[in-house]
């Protein structure tokens, strides 16, 4: 792949609940160290009520984007990696592009890949500017880890979300290389119908170790300089020193060059497609230098693995901060116990919800319609009906409505009445358990949420809410 297509803006997400093992190993009667130095994990993070994989894609892609200073308008392809899409028939992308005020006219596609959809979203975005199809592209892996209770995978479980802006010319990052590998192994699956997959634990261990060291040896075999660091797939830490060994990896390589990527699958576990690419913005907001390289070999289970050896092409420093980092994620954590845990498995109920005004303290933001008969949310780039009113044959306005990425909060209350029925009042929820964290005046974020969810098999309404700027 040529060298002047690679990374020109990245952004991480990671939600901001955490249940520490040490709970779960306390509360499943198992010894802490098997988590904690067998598996190299320590916390669980788990998204809240309002989240899933297309509001976190949201937050990685808006980073990503803010980091690139690229015109959403611009972008030409959307690519989202997830196997936690909240919709069978429907694409996280699709949702995401809308939002984040990109055309209509750009490509969107969801793969479904386990891991190493983050990967492919990456690789599909670079043949595309690479072919002239688009000019810029948005790699996106966010993804939701479950499994059943008492399952051996249960404190491997995570979530987050990552973003890539892949551009051409003056990158940041360049991509190398690139390789791919796949054979139709059965070690990890799940069927449509089914919540949590099927996993043959230990043989997907050593169908993880064969590919990615199939993927490497063609790598090497491209005579790529070795790499400074190595990205692997973080399902926990202890998969990363399995593969480092059977790469040939010395003591000093691994922690040199593997090690500082554990600081992020302890505070997260498994990010599933986003894992790999959290990896690469770790390395990149923390560790690299102008020229280095590092070799990112993912893993989905199925099964495929994807090599690509980033190039650091320019000083990354200014660009760190251009966004919320991923060590901010990291680090911004509230503790839940394992009674939180499961009672959140089976549906938290949240209510009441505090709902507010706000006035706008920026220019940008996302813009939505707004049916002044029912309340339902829609993009403004869809056909100007409201679904529901139109099937009923009931009368139905629209009204724009703008909702900027900053504001200031103008008043609050708690409420039990419906998010639609509020928003036609001009209100907001406000993402806050406590009226007393709240203050008149104070500075707020946008931030997408699940505003409503129709049931099991109905419309999932995702829209804007407002948290405290930090
Ligand atoms: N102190 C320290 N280490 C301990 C320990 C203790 N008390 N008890 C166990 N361990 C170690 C084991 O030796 C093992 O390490 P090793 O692999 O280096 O030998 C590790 O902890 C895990 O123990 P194991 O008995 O293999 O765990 P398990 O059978 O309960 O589950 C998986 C492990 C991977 C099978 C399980 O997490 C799983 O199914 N995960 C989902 C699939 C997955 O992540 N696959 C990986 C590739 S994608």
């Amino acid at each position: 792949m040529s060298k002047i297509i690679g990374i020109i803006g990245w952004g991480s997400y990671i939600p901001s609940l955490r249940l520490p093992l040490t709970d779960l190993a306390k509360a499943r009667n198992v010894d802490p160290k098997k988590y904690l130095k067998g598996l190299i994990l320590e916390k669980m993070a788990l998204p809240q009520p309002y989240e899933d994989a297309v509001t976190m894609a949201f937050e990685a892609a808006k980073n990503a984007l803010d980091r690139s200073k690229v015109n959403p308008e611009d972008i030409g392809i959307v690519v989202v990696g997830t196997e936690s899409k909240p919709y069978s028939v429907k694409s996280v992308a699709g949702i995401i592009k809308d939002l984040l005020g990109c055309s209509p006219y750009a490509y969107v596609g969801d793969y479904d890949a386990a891991c190493a959809g983050g990967i492919q979203a990456i690789v599909t975005c670079a043949a595309f500017i690479k072919s002239g199809l688009a000019k810029f592209g948005l790699a996106v892996a966010s993804d939701i880890s479950e499994y059943e209770f008492y399952h051996p995978g249960e404190p491997t479980q995570g979530a987050g979300a990552a973003a890539f802006v892949i551009g051409k010319g003056n990158v940041d990052v360049s991509i190398e290389n690139f390789v791919a590998y796949s054979t139709d192994t059965n070690d990890f699956f799940r069927r449509s119908e089914e919540r949590y997959p099927f996993v043959y634990g230990h043989f997907s261990e050593e169908a993880y170790l064969e590919h990615v060291i199939k993927t490497h040896e063609k790598i090497v075999s491209t005579r790529s300089p070795k790499p400074d660091y190595y990205a692997f797939h973080l399902p926990f830490g202890k998969m990363a020193l399995k593969a480092s060994k059977r790469i040939g990896l010395d003591d000093e390589e691994v922690e040199r060059k593997v090690k500082p990527s554990f600081e992020v699958v302890k505070a997260t576990g498994n990010q599933y497609a986003a894992s790999i690419l959290n990896v690469v913005i770790h390395f990149l907001e923390n560790m690299v230098n102008v020229g280095e390289r590092i070799e990112a070999i993912s893993y989905g289970s199925g099964a495929q693995s994807i090599g690509i050896i980033f190039k650091v092409e320019h000083d990354l420093k200014k660009k760190v901060n251009l966004a919320p980092t991923l060590n901010h994620y990291l680090r911004k954590s509230k503790l839940v116990d394992v009674k939180y845990y499961e009672q959140r498995r089976r549906n938290l109920k949240e209510k009441p919800l505090i709902f507010g005004k706000i006035e706008p303290n920026s220019t940008n933001g996302v813009k939505r319609f707004i049916c002044e008969n029912c309340g339902m949310l829609l993009s403004p780039y869809t056909i100007k009906k409201c679904p529901r009113c139109y099937e009923k044959g009931e009368n139905f306005r629209l009204r724009e409505i703008f909702y900027p990425f900053k504001a200031k909060l103008l008043s609050f209350e708690e409420t039990e009445k419906d998010v639609f029925e509020e928003m036609l009042k001009g209100k907001i929820r406000i993402l806050e358990e406590e009226t007393e964290n709240l203050k008149v005046g104070m500075d707020l974020k946008l931030k997408v949420i699940k505003l409503k969810v129709e049931g099991k098999n109905g419309l999932i309404h995702y829209g804007p809410a407002y948290e405290k700027q930090e």
